[in-house]
Protein backbone atom coordinates (compact mmCIF):
# COMPACT_ATOMS: atom_id res chain seq x y z
CA UNK A 1 0.00 0.00 0.00
CA UNK A 2 1.09 3.59 -0.75
CA UNK A 3 1.32 6.97 1.08
CA UNK A 4 -1.29 9.50 -0.81
CA UNK A 5 0.17 13.03 -0.72
CA UNK A 6 -2.45 15.57 -1.78
CA UNK A 7 -0.86 19.16 -2.33
CA UNK A 8 2.23 19.73 -4.71
CA UNK A 9 3.09 23.49 -4.24
CA UNK A 10 6.40 25.46 -2.59
CA UNK A 11 5.74 22.63 0.58
CA UNK A 12 4.01 19.70 -0.81
CA UNK A 13 6.70 19.21 -3.71
CA UNK A 14 9.54 18.67 -1.81
CA UNK A 15 7.97 16.77 1.50
CA UNK A 16 6.49 14.41 -0.90
CA UNK A 17 9.78 14.14 -2.96
CA UNK A 18 11.79 13.61 0.40
CA UNK A 19 9.23 10.74 1.15
CA UNK A 20 10.04 9.07 -1.94
CA UNK A 21 13.74 9.34 -1.15
CA UNK A 22 13.14 7.39 2.09
CA UNK A 23 11.65 4.76 0.18
CA UNK A 24 7.94 5.18 0.53
CA UNK A 25 5.53 4.49 -2.70
CA UNK A 26 3.46 7.49 -3.49
CA UNK A 27 0.09 8.31 -5.12
CA UNK A 28 -0.04 11.89 -5.69
CA UNK A 29 -3.20 14.35 -6.72
CA UNK A 30 -2.89 17.93 -7.24
CA UNK A 31 -5.38 20.37 -8.65
CA UNK A 32 -2.51 21.39 -11.50
CA UNK A 33 -1.42 18.19 -12.43
CA UNK A 34 1.63 19.77 -14.08
CA UNK A 35 3.25 20.09 -10.64
CA UNK A 36 3.25 16.14 -9.96
CA UNK A 37 4.92 15.65 -13.28
CA UNK A 38 9.34 15.49 -11.68
CA UNK A 39 7.40 13.26 -9.34
CA UNK A 40 5.77 10.88 -11.48
CA UNK A 41 8.58 10.49 -13.92
CA UNK A 42 10.26 9.39 -10.45
CA UNK A 43 7.53 6.96 -10.11
CA UNK A 44 5.01 8.15 -8.08
CA UNK A 45 1.16 6.98 -9.18
CA UNK A 46 -0.64 9.82 -10.46
CA UNK A 47 -4.37 10.11 -8.85
CA UNK A 48 -7.40 11.81 -10.99
CA UNK A 49 -9.13 12.83 -7.87
CA UNK A 50 -8.47 12.60 -4.42
CA UNK A 51 -11.17 9.82 -3.98
CA UNK A 52 -8.65 7.70 -6.44
CA UNK A 53 -6.20 8.69 -4.32
CA UNK A 54 -7.80 7.12 -1.72
CA UNK A 55 -8.27 3.89 -3.05
CA UNK A 56 -4.64 3.41 -3.35
CA UNK A 57 -3.47 4.62 -0.06
CA UNK A 58 -3.22 3.61 3.67
CA UNK A 59 -2.10 6.98 4.78
CA UNK A 60 -2.74 10.44 3.18
CA UNK A 61 -1.22 13.36 4.01
CA UNK A 62 -2.76 16.83 2.86
CA UNK A 63 -0.38 19.75 2.04
CA UNK A 64 -3.01 22.61 0.61
CA UNK A 65 -3.13 26.01 1.23
CA UNK A 66 -6.09 26.67 3.34
CA UNK A 67 -9.28 25.53 5.63
CA UNK A 68 -11.34 25.51 2.16
CA UNK A 69 -8.83 23.74 0.43
CA UNK A 70 -8.78 20.74 2.66
CA UNK A 71 -12.40 20.25 2.96
CA UNK A 72 -12.66 20.77 -0.66
CA UNK A 73 -10.24 17.68 -0.90
CA UNK A 74 -11.35 16.04 1.76
CA UNK A 75 -15.19 16.09 1.96
CA UNK A 76 -16.43 17.66 -1.06
CA UNK A 77 -17.92 14.34 -4.04
CA UNK A 78 -14.57 13.88 -4.68
CA UNK A 79 -13.18 13.99 -1.78
CA UNK A 80 -10.69 11.57 0.04
CA UNK A 81 -12.32 10.99 3.37
CA UNK A 82 -15.28 9.19 2.74
CA UNK A 83 -13.20 6.16 0.16
CA UNK A 84 -10.70 5.67 2.90
CA UNK A 85 -11.04 2.44 4.51
CA UNK A 86 -11.32 2.01 8.59
CA UNK A 87 -8.58 2.74 10.75
CA UNK A 88 -6.69 4.04 8.09
CA UNK A 89 -4.53 7.62 8.46
CA UNK A 90 -5.06 11.02 7.58
CA UNK A 91 -2.06 13.58 8.26
CA UNK A 92 -2.63 17.35 7.51
CA UNK A 93 0.22 19.50 7.58
CA UNK A 94 -1.67 22.84 5.52
CA UNK A 95 -1.78 25.38 7.82
CA UNK A 96 -5.49 25.58 9.47
CA UNK A 97 -6.86 26.80 12.53
CA UNK A 98 -7.26 24.80 15.77
CA UNK A 99 -11.28 24.79 15.57
CA UNK A 100 -10.81 23.63 11.89
CA UNK A 101 -8.26 20.93 12.85
CA UNK A 102 -10.75 19.39 15.59
CA UNK A 103 -13.84 19.49 13.03
CA UNK A 104 -11.56 17.84 10.58
CA UNK A 105 -10.41 15.09 13.71
CA UNK A 106 -14.89 15.09 14.28
CA UNK A 107 -15.40 13.93 10.70
CA UNK A 108 -12.54 11.89 10.34
CA UNK A 109 -13.92 9.94 13.58
CA UNK A 110 -17.15 9.36 12.19
CA UNK A 111 -15.56 8.09 8.75
CA UNK A 112 -13.91 5.76 10.79
CA UNK A 113 -10.78 7.33 10.26
CA UNK A 114 -7.47 8.11 12.40
CA UNK A 115 -6.41 11.79 12.40
CA UNK A 116 -3.34 13.82 12.79
CA UNK A 117 -3.21 17.53 12.94
CA UNK A 118 0.56 18.21 11.61
CA UNK A 119 1.34 21.45 10.70
CA UNK A 120 5.25 22.32 9.98
CA UNK A 121 7.42 24.66 11.16
CA UNK A 122 10.27 25.51 8.02
CA UNK A 123 9.96 26.63 5.17
CA UNK A 124 10.90 25.94 1.43
CA UNK A 125 14.96 25.25 2.05
CA UNK A 126 14.00 23.39 5.27
CA UNK A 127 11.37 21.26 3.50
CA UNK A 128 14.12 20.43 0.43
CA UNK A 129 16.50 19.31 3.18
CA UNK A 130 13.90 17.19 5.33
CA UNK A 131 14.28 19.48 8.11
CA UNK A 132 10.97 20.43 9.01
CA UNK A 133 9.23 20.76 12.52
CA UNK A 134 6.31 18.94 12.95
CA UNK A 135 3.87 19.98 15.64
CA UNK A 136 1.27 16.65 15.66
CA UNK A 137 -1.63 16.95 17.50
CA UNK A 138 -3.51 13.85 18.06
CA UNK A 139 -3.72 10.91 20.18
CA UNK A 140 -0.19 9.41 20.78
CA UNK A 141 -0.92 5.83 19.40
CA UNK A 142 -1.58 7.37 15.90
CA UNK A 143 1.29 10.52 16.17
CA UNK A 144 3.73 7.27 16.98
CA UNK A 145 2.72 5.79 14.11
CA UNK A 146 3.04 8.75 11.91
CA UNK A 147 6.85 9.41 13.46
CA UNK A 148 8.85 7.12 10.52
CA UNK A 149 7.36 9.41 7.75
CA UNK A 150 7.80 12.26 9.66
CA UNK A 151 11.30 11.66 9.72
CA UNK A 152 11.24 11.50 6.20
CA UNK A 153 10.37 14.84 5.89
CA UNK A 154 11.90 16.67 8.55
CA UNK A 155 14.26 17.02 11.92
CA UNK A 156 11.96 17.00 15.17
CA UNK A 157 8.33 16.47 15.83
CA UNK A 158 6.62 17.89 19.19
CA UNK A 159 3.86 15.94 20.10
CA UNK A 160 1.92 18.68 20.75
CA UNK A 161 -1.69 17.13 22.38
CA UNK A 162 -4.88 16.28 20.81
CA UNK A 163 -5.60 17.12 17.27
CA UNK A 164 -6.27 21.38 17.54
CA UNK A 165 -3.23 21.69 19.63
CA UNK A 166 -0.89 21.18 16.94
CA UNK A 167 -2.31 24.06 14.83
CA UNK A 168 -2.35 26.05 17.51
CA UNK A 169 1.05 26.10 18.07
CA UNK A 170 2.12 26.72 14.40
CA UNK A 171 -0.74 29.86 14.94
CA UNK A 172 1.30 31.01 17.59
CA UNK A 173 4.62 30.40 15.50
CA UNK A 174 2.92 32.26 12.32
CA UNK A 175 1.88 35.63 14.53
CA UNK A 176 5.54 35.98 15.82
CA UNK A 177 6.77 35.61 12.33
CA UNK A 178 4.08 38.16 10.92
CA UNK A 179 4.26 40.41 13.46
CA UNK A 180 8.42 40.21 13.40
CA UNK A 181 8.16 40.92 9.57
CA UNK A 182 6.06 44.15 10.30
CA UNK A 183 7.80 45.62 12.74
CA UNK A 184 11.61 44.94 10.93
CA UNK A 185 9.67 46.92 7.49
CA UNK A 186 8.39 49.33 9.58
CA UNK A 187 12.00 49.88 11.10
CA UNK A 188 13.68 49.43 7.67
CA UNK A 189 11.33 52.77 6.30
CA UNK A 190 11.73 54.90 9.15
CA UNK A 191 15.20 54.00 9.50
CA UNK A 192 16.29 54.83 5.66
CA UNK A 193 13.70 58.14 5.89
CA UNK A 194 16.45 59.48 8.47
CA UNK A 195 19.01 59.11 6.15
CA UNK A 196 20.29 55.20 7.43
CA UNK A 197 21.71 53.05 4.44
CA UNK A 198 19.88 49.54 3.93
CA UNK A 199 23.55 48.56 4.94
CA UNK A 200 23.89 50.20 7.69
CA UNK A 201 20.93 49.00 8.71
CA UNK A 202 21.42 45.24 8.33
CA UNK A 203 25.07 45.45 9.58
CA UNK A 204 24.07 47.38 13.18
CA UNK A 205 20.28 45.65 14.13
CA UNK A 206 20.26 41.86 12.50
CA UNK A 207 22.03 39.91 14.54
CA UNK A 208 21.34 41.62 17.69
CA UNK A 209 18.91 40.61 20.51
CA UNK A 210 15.81 42.96 19.43
CA UNK A 211 16.44 41.74 16.04
CA UNK A 212 14.67 37.89 15.78
CA UNK A 213 16.49 35.47 13.87
CA UNK A 214 14.55 34.58 11.01
CA UNK A 215 15.01 38.21 9.45
CA UNK A 216 18.98 37.28 8.65
CA UNK A 217 17.37 34.75 6.13
CA UNK A 218 15.59 37.19 4.37
CA UNK A 219 18.20 39.81 4.03
CA UNK A 220 19.28 38.85 0.12
CA UNK A 221 15.35 38.81 -0.25
CA UNK A 222 15.38 42.53 1.08
CA UNK A 223 19.10 43.50 -0.35
CA UNK A 224 17.92 42.45 -3.60
CA UNK A 225 14.63 43.20 -4.29
CA UNK A 226 14.15 39.41 -5.66
CA UNK A 227 11.08 38.17 -3.64
CA UNK A 228 10.62 34.61 -5.23
CA UNK A 229 8.44 33.46 -2.74
CA UNK A 230 9.40 30.75 -0.20
CA UNK A 231 6.24 31.56 1.85
CA UNK A 232 3.78 33.11 0.05
CA UNK A 233 2.61 36.81 1.28
CA UNK A 234 -0.97 35.46 0.85
CA UNK A 235 -0.54 32.65 3.00
CA UNK A 236 0.98 35.52 5.64
CA UNK A 237 -2.29 36.90 5.22
CA UNK A 238 -4.25 33.94 5.57
CA UNK A 239 -2.65 32.90 8.63
CA UNK A 240 -3.29 36.44 10.48
CA UNK A 241 -6.93 36.24 9.50
CA UNK A 242 -6.80 32.41 11.16
CA UNK A 243 -5.59 33.87 14.07
CA UNK A 244 -8.04 36.73 14.55
CA UNK A 245 -10.95 34.06 13.81
CA UNK A 246 -9.16 32.10 16.90
CA UNK A 247 -9.04 35.19 19.10
CA UNK A 248 -12.70 35.65 18.18
CA UNK A 249 -13.43 32.53 19.39
CA UNK A 250 -11.34 32.28 22.26
CA UNK A 251 -13.09 36.19 23.48
CA UNK A 252 -9.07 36.94 23.52
CA UNK A 253 -7.91 40.54 22.19
CA UNK A 254 -5.30 41.15 19.86
CA UNK A 255 -4.83 44.80 18.46
CA UNK A 256 -1.26 44.36 17.53
CA UNK A 257 -1.86 41.27 15.66
CA UNK A 258 -5.10 43.00 13.97
CA UNK A 259 -2.94 46.39 12.53
CA UNK A 260 -0.22 43.72 11.22
CA UNK A 261 -3.12 41.68 9.66
CA UNK A 262 -4.42 44.62 7.83
CA UNK A 263 -0.77 45.88 6.79
CA UNK A 264 -0.26 42.21 4.90
CA UNK A 265 -3.99 43.00 3.41
CA UNK A 266 -3.05 45.92 1.87
CA UNK A 267 0.71 44.19 0.41
CA UNK A 268 -1.93 41.78 -0.47
CA UNK A 269 -4.40 44.01 -2.51
CA UNK A 270 -0.95 46.16 -4.06
CA UNK A 271 0.05 43.14 -5.63
CA UNK A 272 2.31 41.45 -3.29
CA UNK A 273 0.22 37.81 -2.66
CA UNK A 274 2.72 35.84 -4.32
CA UNK A 275 5.95 37.15 -3.30
CA UNK A 276 7.87 36.43 -0.04
CA UNK A 277 5.84 37.37 2.63
CA UNK A 278 9.67 39.31 3.05
CA UNK A 279 8.18 41.66 0.52
CA UNK A 280 6.05 43.29 3.10
CA UNK A 281 9.33 45.58 3.33
CA UNK A 282 9.21 46.95 -0.30
CA UNK A 283 5.93 47.73 0.06
CA UNK A 284 6.00 50.25 2.22
CA UNK A 285 8.98 51.88 0.50
CA UNK A 286 8.21 54.96 -0.65
CA UNK A 287 8.26 54.98 -4.57
CA UNK A 288 11.10 56.45 -6.44
CA UNK A 289 9.34 59.50 -7.55
CA UNK A 290 8.38 59.86 -3.79
CA UNK A 291 11.41 59.76 -2.16
N1 LIG B 1 5.77 28.05 2.11
C1 LIG B 1 6.05 28.00 3.41
O1 LIG B 1 7.08 28.52 3.88
C2 LIG B 1 5.14 27.31 4.39
C3 LIG B 1 5.67 26.91 5.62
C4 LIG B 1 4.84 26.24 6.53
C5 LIG B 1 3.52 26.01 6.21
N2 LIG B 1 3.02 26.44 5.01
C6 LIG B 1 1.62 26.14 4.74
O2 LIG B 1 1.62 25.04 3.85
C7 LIG B 1 0.47 25.09 2.99
C8 LIG B 1 0.93 25.04 1.53
O3 LIG B 1 1.75 26.16 1.32
P1 LIG B 1 2.73 26.32 0.06
O4 LIG B 1 3.71 27.34 0.46
O5 LIG B 1 3.18 25.00 -0.43
O6 LIG B 1 1.72 27.01 -0.96
P2 LIG B 1 1.54 26.85 -2.54
O7 LIG B 1 2.84 26.64 -3.21
O8 LIG B 1 0.71 28.03 -2.93
O9 LIG B 1 0.68 25.52 -2.69
C9 LIG B 1 -0.67 25.50 -2.34
C10 LIG B 1 -1.22 24.13 -2.66
O10 LIG B 1 -2.63 24.11 -2.34
C11 LIG B 1 -3.37 23.72 -3.51
N3 LIG B 1 -4.68 24.35 -3.49
C12 LIG B 1 -4.97 25.65 -3.33
N4 LIG B 1 -6.31 25.85 -3.32
C13 LIG B 1 -6.87 24.64 -3.51
C14 LIG B 1 -8.21 24.15 -3.58
N5 LIG B 1 -9.27 25.00 -3.44
N6 LIG B 1 -8.42 22.83 -3.75
C15 LIG B 1 -7.36 21.97 -3.86
N7 LIG B 1 -6.07 22.36 -3.79
C16 LIG B 1 -5.83 23.66 -3.61
C17 LIG B 1 -2.51 24.20 -4.65
O11 LIG B 1 -2.90 23.55 -5.86
P3 LIG B 1 -2.46 24.22 -7.28
O12 LIG B 1 -1.06 23.75 -7.51
O13 LIG B 1 -3.44 23.69 -8.23
O14 LIG B 1 -2.56 25.72 -7.10
C18 LIG B 1 -1.13 23.77 -4.16
O15 LIG B 1 -0.93 22.40 -4.26
C19 LIG B 1 -0.28 26.35 3.40
O16 LIG B 1 -1.25 26.01 4.34
C20 LIG B 1 0.80 27.21 4.03
O17 LIG B 1 0.27 28.15 4.93
C21 LIG B 1 3.80 27.06 4.09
Amino acid sequence: MRIGFIGLGIMGRPMASNLMNAGYELVVYNRTKSKAEALIHRGAKWANSPAELAHNANTVITMVADPDAVRDSATEPDGFLPHMRDNFLWINTSTVNPSFARQMAAESESQGVRFVDAPVAGSRIPAEKGELIFFAGGNRQDVDACAPLFDGMGKKTVHTGEAGTGSGLKMLFNLLLGTGMAMFSEVLNLGQSLGFSKETLFSTLLGSPVVPGFIEGKRDKMDSGDFAADFPLKWMHKDLYLAALTAYEQQVPMPGAAAVRELFGQALQAGYGDADFSALARFLEPDDEDQ
